[in-house]
């Protein structure tokens, strides 16, 4: 009904804009006084996660993507080797697991099958298993050794929004936690970007305040037959869902793609006026990926492509090439995520409502998918 949807034409909707309540409520109670990170409710004793030596991270569809950037953080703040993989693919290739090896299931339901597979194979050879996880009492969590609950509150929605955003933040904070109790040189880093996240539910907000102009695109592109999206370091797994989400949703071809492989393939499917959205790396920090995403930019334009920038806010070098750019706030390197997402989630909701679908039960796909 209407007042389920709380006054929004759709769950979808609704769900966009509880995102920044939904990341603030994943953080509440797990930052300490001092700034450090107490999660206690994780009940894998300290001593146990000093002797990780590997983290595997198991999940389907948007959580997936959620799990890809997370290894990112968690190679970057621990020196833990990382790997992220889709759960219908992990237990059939016989990965290598022991009592020292970290799973992480990624699951918004906690019922979906291939995750609930993927951990019950990782426990049979021994591994740790823990779930991020967005519904009590499911059955990922209670087969798990522990569990760190996601706070975004229930998702109607087939399409992943708010649920993705929680999982990102509990990533961040498993990361920046092993970080924590391992001690690395990262520690003041840490510290850092600890205050910096619970800065960003702030940052969602504004990103969501901004988002006409994405609207206005979305709908202009209603008649086009493909969409590509190109991101690098943490932006390519921001890519792979704009991607998915725009299959999802408006049931158009859509396809994330590296920046960096573009010259290894995908330049081939430029054209005049294919509608590529770029994610583009802070200017900051890691300015290398800056500069080479730029220059990726004008090769695409210089072959007549329709670039969709998301980028930095203040970053003037991009500005010449973006036929359309979104601004989003700066944010650290790692955490860009959280506020890059949200552009690609309204325009995928916008497309798929000029071109007449249902938003929130997209055709042939399920909430949950109980079966493998
Ligand atoms: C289904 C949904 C996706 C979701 C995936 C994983 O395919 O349609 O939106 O990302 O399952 O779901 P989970 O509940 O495990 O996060």
């Amino acid at each position: 009904s209407a007042a389920e949807k709380g006054g929004y034409d759709y769950f979808m909707l609704k769900e966009i804009a509880e995102q920044p309540k939904a990341v603030a409520d994943t953080l509440l109670g797990r930052i300490d006084a001092a700034g450090s990170l107490t999660l206690d409710e994780v009940r894998i004793p300290a001593s146990v996660l000093r002797e990780v030596d590997k983290v595997v991270i198991v999940a389907c569809g948007t959580a997936y993507h959620a799990g890809l950037i997370a290894k990112y953080a968690i190679e970057h703040w621990t020196r833990i080797p990382c790997e992220t993989e889709l759960a219908s693919e992990f237990r059939y290739r016989d990965p290598i697991l022991d009592p020292r090896t970290l799973v992480v299931a990624i699951s918004q339901s906690g019922e979906t099958m291939d995750t609930l597979m993927a951990l019950r194979h990782a426990r049979e050879q021994g591994a740790k298993v823990l779930a991020i996880c967005n519904t009590n009492g499911s059955t990922i969590p209670r087969e798990s050794d522990a569990v760190l609950y996601t706070h975004a509150g229930p998702e109607v929605a087939v399409a992943s929004t708010k649920a993705f955003l929680t999982q990102l933040v509990a990533c961040y904070l498993v990361a920046l936690y092993l970080g924590q109790v391992r001690g690395t040189k990262w520690g003041d880093e840490i510290l850092s970007v600890i205050r910096d996240l619970s800065e960003i539910a702030g940052e969602v907000e504004e990103v969501l305040e901004t988002m006409e102009p994405v609207r206005e695109l979305a709908r202009s592109l209603a008649d086009k037959n493909t969409v590509l999206f190109l991101g690098r370091h943490v932006g390519y797994p921001v890519a792979l869902e704009g991607a998915l989400k725009l299959k999802e949703l408006a049931y158009m071809h859509a396809e994330g793609f590296a920046a960096g492989e573009l010259k290894h393939g995908p330049i081939a499917l430029i054209e005049r006026d294919v509608p590529v959205v770029v994610v583009v790396p802070s200017p900051r920090g890691r300015s290398v990926l800056h500069d080479k995403i730029v220059s990726n930019i004008q090769e695409i334009r210089a072959r007549g492509a329709r670039t969709i920038v998301i980028a930095e806010r203040g970053d003037e070098a991009v500005r010449p090439y973006a036929d359309h750019l979104i601004e989003i706030p700066a944010t650290p390197v790692l955490l860009q995520p959280l506020v890059a997402t949200v552009p690609l989630q309204v325009f995928a909701c916008e497309l798929a409502t000029a071109r007449g679908n249902e938003v929130d039960q997209p055709r042939n796909l399920a909430k949950s998918v109980t079966v493998e």
